[in-house]
């Protein structure tokens, strides 16, 4: 056990009178188990914390952070502790405090003709759109991790998704904010607002910036009219360019009723056959890749349909699709969704991997995969290939397995930066960014000078030093 000195113990002292003493826990308590706020959820880092402290208000949320700036203390917020890059947990040093956001999860207001809802940050993302979907609209932000991560921890991060080829990044649906500065002031900034040119856009400054900026304690965000009908479908195609090809055809066909497209290589879907043999995989065996579309229809499920298979038809004439089903009801397209969230678990699975989360222009995309799957083949031979992703979007999971019954540990330990290198180096060449959705986080923090516009990059560090000097929030995040 360390033993705290006598300002940090002043400090928890002053932190327990503000959140009460049972919501800051801290290691002197023998029967106190902060793992599972130290721990990433890939488990490539266990911090230690000072403390893991558990507001239960904005007013509670600006104290601490006034205690900690007034002693230099470093804060982590995190939300549901889901991200995949190493942001919302402490260092080793046993110094930071971690903000978890997890009590403030409160629906504050719902108002149906401005077309928003009103959360604080801790909400979990499945209960939003669960309220959303009780007073009859849709929050259309949906992604694997919805039943813990929160809308705090989607906005810090700015994520992604399977919806974003209609809806857009967290960015895209969100109004307003209220955040906590690093000197511990409240920017109420809650507007419903779709218009306002009163300067700069500091709503959009603190979405993405991963905890470093501020902290977010409630946001507005936009609703949009359920959808009559949606169906899904899932397709065989026979090679990337196919798969390219089909979303032109999707996009042409279905206009805004495109609202998922989802690409996955037989590798991955052999990983969920092989760890989930219930899921029963369809038509992945005979093709390279599979696709997963999803029609949203104003209309009824008769319209939706009838446009869906036209689309498959049209498809099937033109070469690029060799087969597909349609899902016949609510519970199989359920089920493929099921199938297409599990790639990231049954890698898991499967060992430890090198993950890459990319964008690249959509057109460039079946180059690059060539290419650098052939670089790939010859720099690190055996590697295995888990390529899926929201090709909608042009983001791919470009994740980089160990040689088959190779050990996870050692190949990260000797490739991890090798293949970083290579796979970034020819993101860099196809015009693409090496962080499309996850955030940048510790993992990311250190190539981002090598590959952001050096002026851009010195801009962000304008920006942080000038709204935390101190840098308490989040440090070795984003920025090094
Ligand atoms: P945390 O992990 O707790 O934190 C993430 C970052 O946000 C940290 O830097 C943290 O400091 C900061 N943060 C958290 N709360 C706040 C706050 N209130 N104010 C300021 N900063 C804050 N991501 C995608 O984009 N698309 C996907 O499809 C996707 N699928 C996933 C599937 C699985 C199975 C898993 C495990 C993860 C997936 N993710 C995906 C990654 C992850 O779920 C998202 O990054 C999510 O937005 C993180 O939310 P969280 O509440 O867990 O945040
Ligand atoms: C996904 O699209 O499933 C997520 O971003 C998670 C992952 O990359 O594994
Ligand atoms: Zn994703």
């Amino acid at each position: 056990m360390t033993t705290l000195t006598s300002p940090q113990t002043d400090l928890i002292g002053q932190l327990r009178a503000i959140c009460g003493t049972a919501n800051v826990l801290t290691h002197e308590d023998p029967s106190a188990d902060l793992s599972p706020w130290e721990q990433d959820w890939r488990k490539r880092v266990h911090g230690r914390a000072l403390a893991v402290v558990r507001p239960g208000d904005t007013a509670q949320v600006a104290a601490v952070v006034k205690a900690c700036a007034a002693t230099g203390t470093s804060i982590v917020p995190q939300g549901g502790n889901t991200g995949l890059v190493v942001g919302s947990v402490p260092d080793a040093s046993g110094t930071q405090i971690v903000l978890s956001m997890a009590r403030m999860n409160a629906v504050r207001a719902i108002d149906p003709a401005n077309l928003t809802i009103t959360v604080e940050a801790g909400c979990v993302l499945q209960n939003l759109q669960a309220a959303a979907e009780n007073a009859g609209f849709l929050f259309p932000l949906s992604l694997g991790a919805e039943g813990s991560c929160t809308i705090g921890g989607n906005l810090g991060t700015n994520a992604g998704g399977t919806q974003v080829v209609r809806y857009g990044n967290t960015r895209e649906l969100c109004l307003g904010l209220e955040v906590v500065t690093a000197q511990g002031e409240v920017w109420h900034g809650l507007s419903g607002l779709r218009k306002d040119n009163t300067g700069y856009d500091l709503r959009n400054l603190m979405i993405g910036s991963e905890g470093t900026l501020g902290i977010i304690t409630a946001a507005t965000l936009k609703l949009y009219p359920q959808p009559a009908a949606q169906l899904t479908a899932w397709a065989a195609v026979p090679s990337m360019e196919a798969a390219v090809q089909l979303l032109g055809l999707a996009h042409q066909r279905l206009g805004p009723g495109l609202t998922g497209f989802e690409v996955m290589n037989q590798f991955s879907l052999s990983l969920v056959d092989k760890h989930y043999p219930q899921l029963r995989v369809p038509l992945w065996q005979g093709t390279p890749w599979c696709v997963l579309l999803e029609n949203s229809d104003s209309e009824n499920e008769q319209h939706a349909r009838s446009q869906f298979e036209a689309l498959l038809e049209a498809a099937m004439d033109s070469g690029c699709v060799r087969d597909a089903i349609v899902a016949e009801s609510l519970s199989q397209a359920r089920g493929l969704w099921h199938i297409r969230e599990s790639i990231t678990l049954a890698q898991v699975q499967e060992g430890l991997n090198i993950k890459h989360d990319i964008s690249i222009p959509v057109s460039r995309i079946p180059d690059f995969v060539a290419e650098t799957d052939a670089l790939l083949a010859r720099e690190v031979p055996g590697v295995r290939m888990v390529d899926f992703g929201h090709l909608g979007d042009g983001n791919l999971h470009y994740n980089v397995q160990a040689p088959e019954g190779g050990d996870g540990k050692a190949f990260l330990r000797d490739f991890e930066d090798k293949v970083n290198t290579l796979v970034f180096d020819q993101v860099k060449r196809f015009g693409g960014s090496i962080s499309a959705e996850h955030g940048v986080g510790e993992l990311k923090a250190g190539k981002l000078p090598h590959y952001k516009d050096p002026t851009a990059l010195a801009m962000m560090r304008a920006v942080k030093k000038a709204l935390d000097p101190k840098n308490i929030l989040n440090p070795g995040r984003v920025l090094t």
